[in-house]
């Protein structure tokens, strides 16, 4: 194994998010405009290629791997890519490999991912009311995500529900939501919407910020910080009334960037240092100029080496214009 990756703040980079397919088969309000254009197919990375590019990342000192999208499991033979990964779990290379989905396609996949040594998933839900669930994914079918979660836990993987808090959406659900999953036996995490790429709508509409969200559940619940760690940003609590974990991912009012010890690749090979931030590096080049890892680990090298301090993300009236151009399906969060 080469040395680990440090960036200029002294964050080890250990975990590695990549957006395996810009697609996706839903269309969040949030997330991504209605005409979204997709990718064309020969700017996408081989399943190969994706292999060999996690791969150089877990010899360098990536201990955790998640694959996001656009939605994971709508990429083409995306278990044969996931079977190939699982090498490093069976290694010990690697602690943990996961996927952030929106659960749609779950059903079908579960057991698969199972045989694989993923232990756990996390499935972006934003209500449990089948027409606002059509409403915010703008034709997602909320059975069948439900019948996917049922799947996966059948199949003996962990699920996490993360919801996006979104004022006038699902402000007043949440706490039966949390209420549902604890009582399913799933983790819930809250996200405060993020200012990415443009959308159908204002962000400052939709943003809701947790810390009032914490003080509406705490008029019901009784939370309690607790010393658990995924590698995430999210920070946890525990909720005396339902027994079950709140995790709390704000990046707005509660920036979690002095932590920070991950990067993402998107799925045409470019790697983004932060969320937050445009800087990029090219990572498609050096993978396809050789059979060899050399040129792509000194990319890595030197695109880890100027990773920013953090994001400045900020969501108010004056703002019009998001932080960053690319929308979350290009990262995957
Ligand atoms: P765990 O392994 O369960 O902790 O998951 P995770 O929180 O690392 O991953 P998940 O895909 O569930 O992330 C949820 C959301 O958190 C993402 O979709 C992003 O919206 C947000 N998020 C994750 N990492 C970062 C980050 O580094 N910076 C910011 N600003 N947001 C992040
Ligand atoms: N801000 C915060 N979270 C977002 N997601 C998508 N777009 C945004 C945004 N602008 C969430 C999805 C999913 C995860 C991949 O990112 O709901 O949970
Ligand atoms: Fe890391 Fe950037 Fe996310 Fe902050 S915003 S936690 S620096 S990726």
């Amino acid at each position: 194994q080469q040395p680990a990756l440090v960036d200029p703040f002294g964050r080890k980079v250990t975990y590695l998010r990549v957006s395996v397919t810009d697609r996706c088969d839903f269309r969040c309000l949030y997330c991504m405009a209605e005409d979204m254009t997709f990718l064309p197919k020969r700017e996408v990375l081989s399943l190969e290629e994706l292999d060999r590019l996690c791969s150089a990342f877990i010899d360098k000192g990536v201990r955790k791997l998640r694959l996001t999208g656009g939605e994971p499991l709508v990429r083409k033979n995306i278990i044969s890519l996931i079977r190939s990964l699982s090498r490093h779990l069976e290694s010990g290379a690697l602690d943990e490999l996961t996927l952030t989905t929106n659960g749609s396609q779950l059903a079908r996949f579960a057991q698969d991912l199972a045989a694989c040594g993923i232990k756990r998933v996390n499935v972006s839900l934003d209500t449990l009311n089948p027409a606002k669930f059509r409403e915010i994914t703008r034709w997602g079918d909320l059975a069948k995500v439900l019948d996917g979660i049922d799947a996966a836990v059948a199949a003996g993987l962990k699920v996490k529900i993360n919801a996006v808090a979104l004022k006038g959406f699902n402000e007043h659900d949440l706490h039966a939501m949390m209420e549902w999953a604890h009582g399913e036996g799933h983790d819930f995490t809250l996200i405060e919407t993020m200012p990415l790429g443009e959308i159908d709508g204002e962000r400052v509409d939709q943003y809701l910020p947790l810390d009032q969200v914490r003080r509406q559940l705490e008029q019901h619940f009784t939370l309690t910080p607790l010393p658990y760690k995924t590698g995430g940003p999210a920070r946890y609590f525990g909720v005396a009334e339902t027994g079950g974990r709140l995790g709390l991912i704000t990046p707005l009012t509660h920036n979690f960037c002095e932590g920070c010890n991950r990067v993402r690749v998107t799925c045409t090979g470019q790697l983004f240092m932060c969320l937050g931030q445009e800087d990029n590096a090219d990572l498609r080049a050096p993978l396809r100029a050789s059979e060899g890892n050399e040129l792509l680990s000194q990319a890595i090298e030197e695109a880890i080496s100027r990773k920013p301090k953090g994001h400045d993300f900020v969501i108010d009236r004056d703002t019009k214009k998001p932080a960053v151009s690319r929308h979350m399906s290009v990262t995957g969060g």
